[in-house]
C-alpha cells in the first residue's frame, strides 16, 4: 500500500501538474522542465517560474505569445484541475502563484498518518550511491575530524536511503602504507614470542604508534628493518601479513565501539582492499596518455593546478591518490555506483578535485555538471575550542572521541538526576535517556551548521534546553507525546475515524510546513547539506509552538483534529531525528 500511495515531495507533485500545463502551452518545447519555488507568502505558497525563460527562448520565432505575462497566463489556464490547488494568480512577468487548498493539505496529512511517513519520501533518480565516510587511520586515534565525517556521512546515508537510493556505506580506513613497516617491526620487538597480540597487551594503540615512530626516527638500524618489513608485508609474507592483520583488528575494535555508541552502520573496505587493483588501473590511465614522468615520480598533470597528482612515488610505491583512483574505478565498475560521495575535511579538497578531474579525462565520468555517474567531495570545516583554535585538550593531544561521548552522557545524566528522575526511572532508563540526549546533542551541534564553516565545540551550549539544540527539540517532541498521552484518547482510533480541519491560520501554517518535509529532504540530499534538515526541524518546533499557544487542543471542540495534528508533528519530528541519527525520547 505504501508504494501505491507514494506521492513524492510537494514540489514534485506540483511539478507534475505544471508539466502537464507546459506540454499544452508550449507543445514544441519538450525539454522544458517545470521550475517550482516557494513564493512570497503574501501571494501564495508556491510559484511556477517558467514564463520568463520560455519567452527568451521563443520570442522572435513566430510564436503566438507577445510576452512573458501572456505565457504565464496560458500556463495558469492550462493547469489541469487538481484538488491540491485552491487558487492561482499571475504576478510580475508571468510568475504563476499557487495557493494550496487547505482541505487537500489536511487530507494529505491524514493519509500520511494512515499509510506512513515513507509515502512522503522524495524520489531521486540515482539508484545506487557510495558514501565514503568516517575513514580513520589504523593505529591512530579517531579524532573530532573523523567524528564530523562520521556524523555527516551517516546522515547523508540515512537521507539518501529514505529517498529510495541504495547506499553502500564505505569506511575507507587508512590500513596500508609505509607506516606499517615500523608498527610491525615494533610489534615483533615488544612481543617476540606472542602468537596473538590483543588490545590488552598493546594497551593504547596510539601510544604504541608514537613509541614506534620515535624508535624509527632515532634508530637507523630499526629504520632499516622497518623499511624491509614494508617490502615483506607487500610481498605477502605470512608472518608480516599476520602482524598487520592483528594491528588492524585492535584498531578496528576501538572504532567499532564508537560506531556502536553512535548507532552508525558502515562497512570497512580499507585502502588495502584496493591495492591489488592499482596496477591495472594505472595501466589503463597510462594507455590513455594521462600519466607522465616528473622528477622520478609518475604523475598526472591537471590543468590549472601548480602541482601534479602523484600516482607512483619516486621509490615505486603507490600512495593515497593511486588508491583513490583504484577505489573510484572499483566503485564505478564493480559496484556500479552512480553517485560517489566523499566526506572529509575541506583541507583535502584539492586532492579530490585533482583525482576527479583525472577521472573525467579518463572518460570514467562525464565532463558535464550534474550528469551521472558523478562524484562529490563533501568538505567540512574545523572543530574549534573555546579559544577559537583547533579543538584540543589542555595538552597538545587531540581530543579523544570516547571521552567526549562519555562527558556528554554524564552531563545529561546529572541533569536528569537533578530533576528527580532517579526516583521515577530505573537506572537503565536514566542511562538510555542520557545517551540519547547526550549523543544527540553532539550530533545536532555539528549538523546544524553549514558543514563548510568551522564550529566551536561547547558542551554548555549544545546541552542547553533552550534554543536550537537537540535537547530542546527532543524535549519538544516528548512534550507533544505527553499531550497526546494525557488526552486519554486512543490516537490509532482517531487516525481512522477523525478528520483534520485546518481552520486557524496557525493550523494551516503548521500543516503546510509538515507537508514540506519531503522537499526539504530532497534539497538536503541534492545539495548534500544536512543543516537544511536541521533548520526545517527547528522551524517545525516553532510552528508547533505557535499553534499550541494559539489553539487549545485538549478539551476544545476541535480536539480530535488538533490531536491528529500533534501526532503528525511528532511523526515528522521523529523521522527528522532518525535521519539525523538522533534517538527520540518519549518522556522527560
Ligand atoms: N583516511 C583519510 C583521513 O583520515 C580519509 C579517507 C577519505 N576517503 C578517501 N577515499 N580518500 O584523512
Amino acid at each position: 500500500a505504501a508504494n501505491e500511495e507514494h506521492v513524492g515531495s510537494l514540489k514534485q507533485q506540483l511539478a507534475k501538474l505544471f508539466e502537464a500545463s507546459l506540454r499544452t502551452t508550449v507543445p514544441d518545447e519538450l525539454d522544458v522542465e517545470p521550475l517550482i519555488a516557494a513564493c512570497n507568502p503574501r501571494f501564495g505558497d508556491y510559484q511556477c517560474n517558467n514564463a520568463m525563460s520560455l519567452w527568451t527562448k521563443i520570442k522572435g520565432k513566430g510564436s503566438e505569445f507577445t510576452g512573458p505575462q501572456p505565457i504565464g497566463k496560458a500556463i495558469m489556464n492550462n493547469l489541469p484541475h487538481s484538488e491540491m490547488v485552491d487558487k492561482c494568480s499571475i504576478a510580475g512577468p508571468g510568475f504563476v502563484n499557487v495557493v494550496l487548498s487547505k482541505d487537500w493539505i489536511a487530507k494529505s496529512i491524514q493519509k500520511m498518518l494512515i499509510n506512513g511517513i515513507e509515502t512522503w519520501s522524495p524520489k531521486l533518480t540515482v539508484k545506487r550511491a557510495v558514501i565514503d565516510f568516517s575513514s580513520p587511520n589504523i593505529a591512530k586515534e579517531m579524532h573530532v575530524g573523523h567524528l564530523r565525517s562520521t556524523i555527516i556521512g551517516d546522515t547523508l546515508a540515512r537521507m539518501l536511503e529514505f529517498s529510495n537510493v541504495e547506499v553502500l556505506r564505505r569506511n575507507h580506513v587508512g590500513d596500508w602504507g609505509t607506516q606499517f613497516g615500523m608498527l610491525i617491526e615494533f610489534l615483533f620487538e615488544k612481543f617476540p614470542n606472542v602468537e596473538v597480540v590483543n588490545d590488552q597487551a598493546i594497551g593504547d594503540l596510539e601510544a604504541f604508534y608514537k613509541a614506534s615512530k620515535q624508535r624509527f626516527d632515532s634508530d637507523p638500524g630499526f629504520k632499516e628493518r622497518a623499511q624491509q618489513a614494508v617490502v615483506s608485508l607487500q610481498g605477502g609474507e605470512e608472518k608480516y601479513r599476520k602482524a598487520w592483520a592483528q594491528i588492524c583488528e585492535i584498531s578496528r575494535r576501538g572504532y567499532q565501539r564508537v560506531y556502536q555508541r553512535l548507532g552508525i552502520k558502515i562497512e570497512e573496505k580499507g585502502e588495502s582492499f584496493y591495492n591489488p587493483y592499482i596496477p591495472r588501473v594505472l595501466e589503463e590511465l597510462d594507455k590513455k596518455g594521462l600519466i607522465e614522468e616528473s622528477e622520478g615520480a609518475r604523475v598526472i598533470f591537471i590543468e590549472g593546478k601548480n602541482i601534479p597528482l602523484i600516482v607512483v612515488k619516486k621509490d615505486g610505491g603507490f600512495n593515497y591518490a593511486s588508491t583513490d583512483l583504484a577505489a573510484l574505478w572499483y566503485r564505478l565498475n564493480e559496484e556500479k555506483a552512480e553517485w560517489i560521495i566523499y566526506v572529509t575535511d575541506v583541507g583535502q579538497r584539492e586532492h579530490f578535485e585533482m583525482f576527479f578531474t583525472a577521472a573525467k579525462r579518463a572518460g570514467w565520468l562525464p565532463a558535464g555538471e550534474n550528469m551521472y555517474p558523478k562524484t562529490n567531495h563533501v568538505g567540512f570545516g574545523l572543530v574549534l575550542g573555546e579559544d577559537g583554535k583547533r579543538f584540543r585538550t589542555r595538552s597538545t593531544e587531540v581530543v579523544r572521541l570516547v571521552d567526549l561521548l562519555d562527558e556528554a552522557k554524564s552531563r545529561c545524566k546529572a541533569v536528569l538526576v537533578e530533576r528527580g528522575k532517579a526516583d521515577e526511572w530505573t537506572e537503565e532508563e536514566l542511562d538510555q535517556t542520557a545517551e540519547a540526549v547526550g549523543y544527540g546533542a553532539v550530533k545536532y551541534a555539528d549538523l546544524k551548521n553549514n558543514r563548510l564553516t568551522n564550529y566551536t565545540f561547547n558542551f554548555d551550549q549544545m546541552l542547553n534546553d533552550k534554543g536550537n539544540t537537540a535537547v530542546y527539540l527532543l524535549y519538544a517532541h516528548a512534550r507533544i507525546c505527553s499531550i497526546i498521552r494525557k488526552s486519554g484518547k486512543n490516537i490509532e482510533e482517531l487516525k481512522k475515524t477523525g478528520t483534520i480541519v485546518l481552520a486557524h491560520p496557525d493550523e494551516r501554517a503548521l500543516g503546510l510546513h509538515l507537508l514540506q518535509f519531503a522537499e526539504i529532504v530532497e534539497e538536503a540530499c541534492t545539495n548534500l547539506l544536512p543543516n537544511v534538515l536541521c533548520e526545517y526541524l527547528y522551524n517545525l518546533s516553532e510552528f508547533f509552538t505557535r499553534f499550541y499557544s494559539n489553539c487549545q487542543v485538549v478539551g476544545s471542540a476541535e480536539e480530535t483534529s488538533r490531536l491528529l495534528l500533534c501526532e503528525a508533528t511528532a511523526v515528522v519530528m521523529r523521522k527528522c531525528f532518525y535521519l539525523l541519527g538522533i534517538v527520540p525520547v518519549y518522556k522527560i
